[in-house]
């Protein structure tokens, strides 16, 4: 690792998938809190989208390279649904690789960064480190092995191996992230059934973009696990979430991971040790996320909740 880099410095950053959740969040934070030149880029108009393309589509690819020479590039744009991946497998891979490997290859010059996942793990112990065995357990995990080979062969590259991402992004109501599917069911009244034996270390969006502040800053390269330094259950997650927000417990199910028709590790859990060490910062309790989810969310929430009724 090098030392930290002076933040006043002039650095171009493009953000794909400013839609999304984290890229949506990272373009805001970093913009607010940086020098640095934020372009993000995503199919659709959005707030911090400077950039249509289809990042499939080379030559979408060459004509942002028309328009911008960035110095990093951090990649959030992907299927991240992993029933879309098992049904709709060509788009998938197009999505989660090709668009990768055109990056890549387009680019070969920037820092890039690149979001993979905690679920590329697959022991029966669980609190992987970055040097544990990797495996696919569904198509969306081969995917993203897939992608990481491509960014391996950059001069300059961090994947990022993230736990589940949670966060409120107003735009964002319909779609399937973690908290918003959390949402729509306790909007739709349906009962969500969650594994009592499936454990993980769920992380809050803004920790995730303040890593990412902090890889660029210090120049770190290599691959880092991020999330939660608690293992936590699914069902219990949950339960906290609906105990916070004064929701109603009964929203809630616990049941067996074998009902669930998409496999996942059942012990999918991570050590963040890596990242912490080499970022000099420590993730904070899980606890302290919670309530910064409802600090930044709980009126937007309300009025999503109330919408329809
Ligand atoms: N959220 C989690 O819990 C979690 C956990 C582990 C890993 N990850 C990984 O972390 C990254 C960020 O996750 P996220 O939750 O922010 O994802 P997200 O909300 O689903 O955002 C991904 C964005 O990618 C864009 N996109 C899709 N196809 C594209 C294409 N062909 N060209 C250009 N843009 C395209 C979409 O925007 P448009 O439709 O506007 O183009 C979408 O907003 C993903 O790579 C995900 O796999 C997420």
């Amino acid at each position: 690792m090098s030392g930290a880099s002076g933040m006043g410095e002039e650095k171009t950053i493009l953000i794909t998938g400013a839609n999304g959740l984290v890229g949506h969040r990272a373009c805001e934070y970093l913009r607010k809190i940086t020098p640095w030149k934020i372009i993000g880029t995503s199919r659709r108009e959005g707030a911090h989208v400077d950039l249509i393309a289809n990042l499939t589509d080379i030559s979408d690819v060459d004509r942002i390279r028309t328009t911008i020479h960035p110095d990093i590039i951090i990649h959030t744009a992907a299927i991240s649904r992993t029933d879309v991946c098992e049904q709709e497998q060509k788009l998938c891979y197009d999505t989660n690789v090709t668009a990768t490997a055109n990056l890549c290859k387009v680019f070969p010059e920037a820092k890039f960064i690149f979001f993979s996942t905690y679920a590329v793990y697959d022991t029966p112990e669980g609190r992987c480190d970055e040097e544990c065995e990797t495996r696919a357990s569904n198509y969306y995990i081969q995917t993203k092995l897939d992608a990481e080979e491509h960014v391996q062969k950059m001069a300059e590259y961090v994947i990022v191996r993230p736990s589940v991402i949670f966060g409120y992004v107003e735009h964002l109501q319909d779609s399937k992230n973690y908290f918003m599917q959390l949402l729509a069911n306790i909007r739709m009244k349906k009962v969500m059934q969650s594994p009592k034996d499936q454990y993980f270390n769920p992380i809050h969006v803004d920790i995730i973009v303040e890593s990412l502040k902090r890889i660029i800053e210090r120049e770190v390269c290599g691959t880092f696990n991020v999330g939660s330094n608690e293992s936590i259950s699914k069902f219990e997650f949950n339960r906290q979430i609906l105990e916070k927000f004064g929701f109603d417990s009964e929203y809630l199910e616990g049941i067996d991971s074998k009902h669930l028709t998409v496999k996942r590790p059942a012990i999918g859990t991570i050590s963040s040790a890596k990242i912490q060490r080499e970022l000099l910062y420590e993730i904070p309790p899980l606890e302290k996320m919670i309530d910064t989810l409802y600090l930044t969310s709980s009126e937007e929430v309300k009025r999503y909740l109330a919408d329809s009724r």
